[in-house]
């Protein structure tokens, strides 16, 4: 079989076993509050999505579904409102978070958060980095471009079996390389986790934790997205130090 096939059907079939684990009715209750709804009610009025499809991933921090609107596909990210998310945030991240909105209010707190998120895939989308085109964002919720084939979202780069891994490494040293120098930002979370996969083309996801080439922790953070990668391209047989990672990923230039 096709191997970009191959690597869809794998996923889907995780996410199925996923979803038997859990029965769809009681995520979704978990996620949709009354606050959620009110937001997701919002982008319904505003034509923006029709209706939730199914959920695509489960974390700690948010969710994520496929919904359909009118121009076809979206992925809406639903946060969770609860201080259980702060608990896996970097101090930093956190520390702003609070500056920002002037209060200890985790609601108020994952608004910002969301809004960080969404200008951060507005600035890599202008800065030509491939990231899900943003739609909208409102309170804990956002719209983007669904990144799938066949209905189906294309795997994590985690599951992916990777036919050209040198191929792989171009593209994403490039990618990671303009949003360092082009778009002036550090993902800060990037491992093979966070950038999905599909038919040698990568898309940059989960851009929460993302930072200003000028913050004191963008070097450090691209460090170890450096080094996560520089593990993930051994595993592969293309050796490449941690080093040389950086500097190709634009980190000379910070
Ligand atoms: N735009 C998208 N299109 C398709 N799938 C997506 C999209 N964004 C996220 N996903 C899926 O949802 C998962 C979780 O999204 P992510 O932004 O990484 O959230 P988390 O904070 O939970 O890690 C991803 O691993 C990916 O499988
Ligand atoms: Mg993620």
């Amino acid at each position: 079989m096709d191997r970009p096939v191959k690597n869809l059907l794998q996923h889907r079939h995780k996410e199925e076993d996923r979803r038997k684990e859990r029965s769809h009715g009681d995520a979704m209750d978990e996620v949709f509050d009354r606050r959620t709804m009110l937001a997701v009610g919002r982008f319904v009025t505003r034509g923006l999505m029709n209706e939730v499809d199914f959920s695509i991933s489960t974390g700690k921090v948010a969710n994520v579904f496929r919904v359909t609107s009118r121009e076809g596909y979206r992925a809406l990210k639903v946060y969770r409102i609860s201080n259980a998310v702060f608990r896996s945030l970097p101090p930093y991240l956190l520390h702003e978070l609070r500056e920002e909105v002037g209060s200890d209010s985790f609601g108020r707190m994952v608004f910002a958060w969301v809004r960080r998120e969404f200008m951060a895939l507005e600035d890599c989308r202008e800065a030509g980095v491939p990231v899900p085109a943003p739609v909208d964002y409102y309170r804990n919720i956002f719209l983007m471009e669904f990144m799938g084939a066949e209905g189906l979202p294309y795997p994590p780069l985690f599951r992916c079996t990777v036919e050209d891994p040198r191929a792989l490494l171009d593209a994403l040293t490039k990618a990671v390389r303009d949003m360092t120098v082009r778009a002036g930002l550090v993902h800060g979370d990037l491992s093979p986790f966070n950038v999905l996969y599909y038919e040698g083309k990568i898309a940059l996801i989960d851009l929460g934790e993302t930072v200003a080439r000028d913050h004191p922790a963008a070097k450090g953070l691209l460090q170890r997205d450096a080094e996560n990668f520089a593990k993930y391209f051994k595993r592969q047989g293309v050796s490449i130090s941690p080093q040389e990672m950086f500097q190709r990923m634009g980190g000379t230039e910070l």
